[in-house]
């Protein structure tokens, strides 16, 4: 079959599962044939070696697998970052808490950081990369993210930097830290998410407990205690205003919010009174 009626193919089994059936049907194709997209508008009547194993990509994504998995990569930021299934795939709204840490790193002069919740690594490889001097620990409760994390953390070399360590929220670390970043999971138990998502993104990554909030709301007392005096969250378009009666009850410096390019509310910073 010549790359046209292949196209066409794959284009007629994408249609029910992407948006963009045809744009996705070049995508996986030129993934396939190791060539530019161009590549394919130029020479559509040449063959498409084994046929079967494109079809078979087709078949994955038709049955709502994310692209990113099947190609297992991922555009962040400034980078392209190894991700598989048991990761989660970084987001585009996880680049505007990246901005907002990255000023305040800036602004007070910060060299030792925490992640909590490496995932692909996404977070903790672009502040490195973009802070020559920062130190970052990063940890995760689940072994695949530890794995890819340390992958990606070795391709971007910055594995002098940025420590890895199996710990759940920061319980394992005892190193000086002057922030924390985290994008938590911050989905109730049973909000009922897209087929993409909820049958192939990881359990771990997405939900934060019956009303979803649980865990954002122990991340923000362990670093508390921690006497660590930054902490920036991303968290779910509705619970500013739980986050917001949680600071007045604990007691907090200083708290603000910030929205993501949609409008919806979606993290913050707060800063903690020293002990
Ligand atoms: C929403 S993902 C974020 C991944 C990555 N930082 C990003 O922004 O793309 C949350 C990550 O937190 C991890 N996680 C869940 N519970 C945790 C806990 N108690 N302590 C540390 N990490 C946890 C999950 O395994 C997952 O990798």
């Amino acid at each position: 079959m010549n790359i046209k009626q292949a196209l066409k193919d794959a284009t007629e089994e994408l249609k029910n599962s992407c948006e963009r059936p045809r744009f996705e049907a070049e995508l996986l194709l030129s993934y396939y044939l190791k060539k530019e997209r161009t590549y394919l508008h130029a020479f559509d009547d040449k063959e498409v070696e084994g046929f079967e194993d494109f079809k078979a990509l087709v078949q994955r994504r038709a049955n709502h697998e994310p692209y990113e998995y099947i190609v297992g990569k991922a555009s962040f930021y400034d980078i392209e970052l190894n991700v598989e299934q048991g990761v989660l795939i970084p987001r585009p709204e996880t680049e505007i808490l990246i901005d907002l840490v990255a000023k305040i790193i800036e602004k007070k002069s910060i060299t030792s950081i925490a992640e909590i919740g490496v995932g692909s690594g996404a977070i903790s490889v672009v502040l490195a990369r973009k802070f020559p001097n920062l130190k970052i620990i990063a940890t995760d409760i689940c072994d695949t993210p530890i794995k890819v994390a340390n992958l990606n953390i070795e391709t971007y070399n910055v594995q002098d930097r940025v420590k890895v360590i199996k710990s759940s929220i920061l319980d394992e670390v005892n190193n000086h830290i002057e922030l924390v970043v985290s994008n938590p999971p911050y989905i109730a138990n049973d909000f009922k998410l897209e087929k993409n998502v909820s049958e192939y993104e990881p359990y771990e990554a997405l939900f934060g407990g019956v009303v979803g909030d649980e865990l954002l709301k122990q991340i923000v007392l362990d670093v508390k205690a921690k006497d660590i005096k930054y902490l920036a969250c991303e968290m779910g378009y509705d619970q500013k205003e739980p986050m917001i009666a949680f600071f007045n009850e604990i007691g907090v410096a200083y708290y603000q919010f910030y929205k993501d390019l949609a409008g919806f509310d979606r993290g913050f910073v707060v800063k903690f009174i020293s002990n």
